[in-house]
């Protein structure tokens, strides 16, 4: 594979942010098939309008205004800043917040007398919560407000799916050095198609782990229910199917910066997640280029050859596509930061594997990939 000594790397730095980039990864045929494979197979959106069921949903959540004051008073001074509001993104439901729709929030349900953008904790008080979701509800959102504009699609790439898609799996494997029955046991790729005026605002691939995270490739055999669920998404491998004629750079906002704080993410009304509006205000972007494979960790090691922590440096988004389609595919790299669970998984696995058994058993992906072996 002598496209595999391309590798330059991009981004890297003391404990900073790994990020290579591959061109040549797929030939031109290659993207092409893969996209006719999506089309065959039929794309999703990858999110859907929020439905008017919003009130309902945090009517159901009984807390405090105080206690909700004192989620959302992320540094503790007793005032609620628009960042501190902003970075909990769930607050939308689906919809992405911007400084300028939570001032028009503020003015509707008349949150913020002084009008200086802040709440204190008096005026919080004031606030109808009510109010507020009433006023969420009866907001009409577009797809270009939402945190992800774009469709997406599974491609099987196990055994005895397409030739091109069993071999990808294998320089993906020689690309990440990773042992084959990780790479092997990992979801099927995804296939994600944006138009004109799509996007994915900057997030993570993956979430943080507790000590009672689940993660959702190992859940079933772990057998225990648990508060929290992330996809342990250990790696991903970003692939360019076409050329984009506008836009569609992917961001890295943060990649080798200095030190990292997620209320810096947001100053002067300028928040460097929004890739409407501030792809160009990042520390790294990469252009599509047909063929070219990307290829970051999403996770730190935790000293012992295994998965650690969330690294936060890897927070990426797609910008918009300002003119043309642009076509994607991802691969990613599912460990579970428990070596036994992971193990155990490995093991199920195998057992499966020995039994003959036709598809792969239900636990091993998700619900979402349930048609992946149709035909492809
Ligand atoms: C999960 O635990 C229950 C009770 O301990 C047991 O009956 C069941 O067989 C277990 N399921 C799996 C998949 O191990
Ligand atoms: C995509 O762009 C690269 C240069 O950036 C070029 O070499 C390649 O031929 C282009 N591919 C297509 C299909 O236009
Ligand atoms: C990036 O690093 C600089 C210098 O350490 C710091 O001032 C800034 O807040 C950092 N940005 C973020 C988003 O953490």
């Amino acid at each position: 594979m002598g496209a595999l000594l391309l590798i330059s790397n991009l981004a890297i730095g003391p404990f900073l942010f790994f990020l290579a980039e591959i061109p040549n990864f797929l030939s031109e045929e290659e993207c092409k098939l893969i996209i006719h494979l999506a089309q065959l197979k039929g794309l999703q959106k990858s999110q859907t309008l929020p439905t008017d069921n919003y009130e309902e949903a945090m009517e159901m959540i009984e807390v405090s205004p105080m206690d909700v004051f004192n989620l959302l008073d992320h540094n503790q001074d007793g005032q609620l800043q628009l960042k501190e509001v902003l970075t909990h993104t769930r607050l939308g439901n689906g919809r992405w917040m911007t400084p300028e729709n939570i001032r028009e929030m503020y003015t509707a349900v008349k949150a913020d007398p002084d009008g200086d953008g802040v709440l204190s904790l008096e005026e919080f008080k004031q606030l109808n919560l009510k109010d507020f979701h009433k006023y969420m509800g009866s907001q009409k959102v577009k797809v270009s407000d939402l945190v992800r504009n774009s469709q997406h699609t599974w491609l099987y790439q196990g055994e005895g799916a397409h030739q091109v898609m069993r071999s990808i799996r294998q320089r993906v494997l020689r690309l990440t050095r990773l042992p084959r029955e990780i790479v092997e046991h990992s979801e099927p790729m995804q296939v994600v198609r944006y138009d004109q005026g799509g996007h994915y605002h900057a997030h993570m691939d993956s979430g943080p782990v507790f000590p009672e995270t689940a993660c959702s490739h190992t859940k079933l055999i772990a057998n225990e229910t648990s508060p929290f669920e992330t996809s342990c998404r250990y790696v991903t491998v970003l692939f360019y199917l076409n050329n984009v004629t506008g836009g569609g750079e992917t961001t890295f906002p943060v990649a080798d910066n200095r030190t990292y704080d997620e209320l810096s993410l947001i100053q002067n009304d300028i928040d460097l997640r929004d890739t409407r509006k501030h792809c160009d205000k990042g520390n790294l972007r990469v252009k599509p280029r047909q063929g070219t494979a990307v290829f970051w960790y999403n996770y730190l090691s935790d000293g012992q050859g295994w998965v650690g922590e969330l690294d936060e440096y890897s927070l990426h988004g797609g910008c918009l596509v300002t003119q043309g389609t642009k076509w994607i595919a991802n691969n990613w790299i599912n460990v579970d930061p428990s070596r036994s669970r992971q193990i155990q998984f490995h093991q199920e696995m195998a057992r499966y594997a020995q039994e003959e058994l036709e598809a792969q058993p239900e636990w091993t992906v998700d619900k979402s990939y349930k048609n992946v072996h149709i035909e492809l």
